[in-house]
């Protein structure tokens, strides 16, 4: 069942972690977290029951489900599956409780305006990465006929001719904003005649989103590229959905293998969807190789060489990989140049990872790292959900013990990660107070 009180909004608990162990054994990849945020949201564009299936067990999935059941969605768990039921969707306001702990709560304005041509949603605040606006998709709504207003910290959107109908429109982003794609993409299924986005987002989530619309009726194509043309349909049908692999934990893993050293293998998982991050994996010495379709297996070399990333729209280095990755550079031999382009605050982690003894300087946007023979254990705090996963990356290869607070946003994003890390030999416990 979801719990409708949530849950609390900063963890106290503790992960204390003893670095040097290697890592061996097979590790199982969980849904992907940005495809079943977005998924929820577009279930919501159903006129009946759907059923979405891999959706991985995560706090920001739990807020997300609590806030369709707060707009009167029927909702019920049972594993890793959803049976959602918004037939009836009871109100058209988002509880400002809920959407300001989850930033792409907001993504559920594009499904009540196509659905109710109305939708009050709290304006999402910023977090720690950035300031995380939406212009992009408030401009892209209006240019389908919603009148939007934003006062009091609330976005009122409703469809201003009798109607009650968006118009198809031909839609420009100024940036490949993932989210906005996906609003703009899930408002224009069931708006009346044909919407184009240009300079849309190509990230693996969007096509999942798409393909999963699509399994509904709805008329999407060029998902996946940087223009998607979709033509509105009447209504959207039932479907069971099942979601993509979570290709940052993949990431995630992989890099664990890397810095300890150890052969890992991961499954299930969509290769294509790592290549980037596979392609700098192999830049610095490591080997990444394909097991079958949809498994990989990380092979370290002896040491580790330094490298230059951008983070970059996919299919460019993802951004959610750059503190992971980071993690991994402060131990390759030579200097090593990680440059943050998508989101201007997402660079926090290096005083952390510099107080467990890496080298890392920034400049603007750009992190120069030095690389160090041996990080040591210290306790460190994490600033947001990616640099929390850096944090035990480095502490699987730091020397001694290393205490992570802030854990509440680890449990964000990554499914059962302590136990999948002690089932590969990993030595950690979380300490409750
Ligand atoms: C999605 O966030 C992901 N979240 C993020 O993952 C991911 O880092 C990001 O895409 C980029 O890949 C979900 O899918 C739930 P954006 P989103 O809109 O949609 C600017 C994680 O760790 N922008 O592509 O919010 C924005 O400020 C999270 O799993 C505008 O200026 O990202 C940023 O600089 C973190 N105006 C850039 O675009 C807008 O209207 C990229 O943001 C919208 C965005």
């Amino acid at each position: 069942m979801i719990d409708p009180n949530g849950s609390p909004e900063v963890d106290p608990s503790l992960l204390q972690i003893w670095g040097g162990s290697p890592l061996e054994g097979h590790v199982k990849i969980s849904g992907a977290k940005n495809s079943a945020l977005a998924i929820i949201a577009g279930a919501l564009l159903c006129s009946q029951d759907c059923c979405v299936r891999n959706v991985p067990s995560l706090v920001d999935v739990r807020r997300m489900s609590q806030l369709l059941l707060a707009l009167g969605v029927k909702l019920q768990q049972r594993g890793d599956i959803l049976e959602i039921d918004a037939s009836v969707i009871g109100h058209s306001q988002a509880p400002y409780e809920l959407v300001s702990q989850l930033r792409a709560s907001f993504f559920v304005i594009g499904p009540l305006l196509a659905r109710l041509g109305i939708a009050q949603v709290p304006l999402p605040g910023g977090c720690t990465i950035g300031a995380r606006p939406v212009d992009l998709h408030v401009r892209g709504l209006q240019a389908m006929g919603a009148d939007v207003q934003i006062e009091h910290g609330m976005v009122h959107a409703y469809v201003s001719d009798g109607s009650r109908k968006l118009k198809g429109a031909k839609i420009y982003l100024d940036y490949p904003s993932v989210g906005a794609t996906e609003t703009l993409m899930m408002a224009a299924t069931l708006a009346e005649g044909e919407t184009t986005i240009e300079n849309a987002a190509q990230e693996p989530e969007v096509v999942d989103l798409a393909n999963f619309c699509r399994e509904m009726g709805a008329k999407i194509r060029g998902a996946g590229t940087n223009t998607i043309v979709i033509a509105g349909v009447p209504s959207l049908h039932s479907t069971d959905y099942k979601i993509i692999p979570d290709r940052v934990e993949a990431g995630t893993f992989l890099v664990a293998g890397a810095i300890t050293h150890s052969e890992l293998s991961l499954s299930p998982v969509v290769p294509e969807h790592l290549m980037a991050v596979i392609a700098k994996l192999q830049d610095i010495g490591v080997q990444v190789i394909a097991e079958s379709p949809d498994s990989l297996r990380v092979m370290p070399g002896y040491s580790l060489t330094a490298t230059d990333i951008e983070t970059l729209p996919y299919p460019g280095f993802p951004t959610d990989m750059q503190a992971p990755f980071m993690a991994l550079l402060t131990l390759s031999k030579g200097d090593s140049v990680i440059t943050e382009t998508v989101f201007e605050n997402r660079l926090r982690h290096v005083a952390e990872l510099n107080r467990m003894g890496a080298d890392i300087r920034v400049k603007g946007n750009h992190a120069l790292i030095r690389g160090v023979p041996m990080l040591s254990g210290a306790p460190v705090v994490a600033t947001d959900l990616r640099a929390s996963a850096a944090l035990v990356l480095a502490a699987l290869a730091a020397d001694g013990k290393t205490t992570i607070q802030g854990l509440h946003h680890l449990d964000r994003g990554y499914e059962q990660l302590e136990m999948k890390l002690l089932s590969l030999g990993a030595k950690l416990q979380r300490l409750s107070p």
